[in-house]
């Protein structure tokens, strides 16, 4: 699948998305393409925050972090053809549930489809020999100590 199919299936789980990845002027493939294990590490900061966000009940950061998660994914199968484009395409029932559980400000939903979507990045990992890459729901752990998750309650 090309970069604009796979636009168009991100749009589909949030339309904000492909509007946000052409506010910024993301740079086409021949400009730039992040090495897949960086992608990897911006999911995986991405996947923390994420939760962080949800555990705060700050539902608009969720719903940011969870869009900045969508396009590693998705950057992660169009720039890299080793990637089969079926293993990303089998996370979308948990990221289409969690972007329900954040529309719906359900922590329990949300728990529940953060855990489907770990389940699925180690699916992924093992799938492509990676099974020593074990990706788990978070613990108390502040690894972020330089942002603030609790809500501002400012615009
Ligand atoms: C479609 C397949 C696929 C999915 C889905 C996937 N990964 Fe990965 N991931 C990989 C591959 C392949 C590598 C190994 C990259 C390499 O060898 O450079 C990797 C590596 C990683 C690494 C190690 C990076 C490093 O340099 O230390 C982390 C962390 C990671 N993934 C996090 C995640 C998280 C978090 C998710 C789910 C939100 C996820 N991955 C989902 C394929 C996937």
């Amino acid at each position: 699948m090309k970069l604009r199919a796979w636009m168009l299936a991100l749009a589909a789980l949030g339309a904000a998305t492909a509007v946000a990845a052409q506010d910024l002027k993301t740079p086409s493939s021949d400009q730039y393409v992040p090495r897949l294990g960086d992608i990897m590490g911006a999911a995986q900061t991405r996947h923390q925050k994420l939760w962080m966000a949800g555990k705060a009940q700050n539902w608009e950061l969720a719903a940011f972090e969870l869009r900045q998660l969508k396009a590693n994914l998705v950057e992660a199968a169009v720039f890299y053809s080793g990637i089969p484009i079926g293993n990303v395409a089998t996370l979308e029932p948990a990221l289409q549930s969690l972007s329900d559980a954040i529309d719906a400000k359900d922590g329990r939903k949300f728990a529940k489809g953060l855990g489907e979507l770990t389940d699925g990045c180690n699916a992924c990992h093992r799938s492509l020999k990676r099974s020593f890459v074990v990706i788990k729901v978070p613990s108390e752990q502040q690894p972020f100590a330089n942002q603030q998750f609790a809500p501002t309650g400012k615009p």
